[in-house]
């Protein structure tokens, strides 16, 4: 099964993070020197897929802005032999293809990504990966969503175990039956049920591996009544009645959300203390920040880095 793209819903407006997002795309938040959407891409990339859909809106423009060449900044670099700087960047500018779509309105999920559907062939597997989403593990989770989907000739979304009092937060699964410990098939999807309502503890994140079919299960179902958008996981559940099989599989990989100031956080200091540069510092910063409340104001402690 050849599964060589993927559609990047980047259109939201981060109201989650506002005033920040009022002129910056969230996408284009820093973890360590990258953007968090380069976290997205490389995750891609390391799956072996290289095409990409960028559905975005008004003010996003610094995403397909940054990757792009920048001849004037290459040179600059170049005469000071600083090129290794933007070295990673350009590797991945040069060996993946953005397309940029505009979602004029939002009107969801499910609308954002239909707005790609003219890029996927009748029988066609494409990748969804939501960019709030930041899953860092051994394996790339869409390689292991790939991986699953390839097995079971199938749509496949990832899902996490989340406690019961966060469960709300999430589109959730309803299992028709478990396979193995971690691979089970959908009977139908629930967006951000109440905790009563839940039908389990598997929330879905930001991954899936889906068939074209999706796009006609999602002119099936249309405009959600209470919310008056086009859901995702309104139009997968309909691919299930419609007797396409869809399975969940519970990807390992530690998750951040990394669209509320939180999550960013979270992430910005777990990519930190795994990274060989960041680690040693960051690591003596957080144990000094809780035995002395006087720290950040220790100018000589303060003082880590050379120049
Ligand atoms: C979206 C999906 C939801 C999923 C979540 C994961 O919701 O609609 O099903 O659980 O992403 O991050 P959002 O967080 O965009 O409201």
């Amino acid at each position: 099964m050849d599964i060589s793209k993927v559609i990047i819903p980047a259109a939201g407006l981060g109201t989650r993070f506002l005033p920040y997002t009022k002129a910056i795309p969230k996408e284009m938040l820093p973890l360590l020197n990258k953007p968090a959407i380069q976290y997205i891409i490389q995750e891609a990339l390391a799956s072996q897929v290289e095409q990409f859909l960028m559905i975005t809106s008004k003010g996003k423009n610094a995403i397909a802005d940054y990757f792009d060449t920048d001849p004037s900044l290459e040179l600059f670099l170049q005469e000071r032999n600083k090129s290794g700087l933007i070295q990673d960047l350009n590797k991945i500018i040069r060996s993946a293809n953005f397309s940029y779509i505009r979602q004029p309105e939002p009107l969801g999920l499910g609308h954002a990504i239909c707005m790609a559907r003219h890029a996927i062939a009748p029988k066609e597997y494409f990748g969804v990966m939501l960019p709030d989403d930041i899953i860092i593990g051994q394996v790339p989770a869409l390689l292991q969503l790939m991986r699953i989907a390839r097995q079971e000739r199938a749509s496949v979304i990832a899902v996490q175990e989340v406690p019961e009092e966060y469960i709300s937060m999430y589109g959730v699964v309803s299992i028709k039956k478990q396979f193995t410990p971690n691979l089970f098939q959908v009977a139908s999807l629930v967006e951000k049920p109440q905790k009563k309502d839940a039908p389990s503890n598997l929330a879905i994140i930001g991954r899936y591996v889906l068939s074209q079919k999706l796009f006609k299960a999602l002119d099936e179902v249309g405009f959600n009544q209470d919310h008056g958008e086009i859901q995702l996981t309104d139009g997968i559940t309909q691919m299930s009645k419609n007797n396409e099989k869809v399975f969940a599989y519970k990807v390992q990989g530690s998750r951040f959300d990394v669209g509320t100031p939180i999550g960013w956080i979270k992430a910005l200091i777990s990519l930190a203390s795994q990274d060989p540069y960041y680690a040693p510092h960051i690591k003596e910063f957080l144990t000094d920040l809780n035995t002395t409340n006087s720290f950040v104001y220790d100018r000589t402690k303060n003082l880590t880095h050379t120049v």
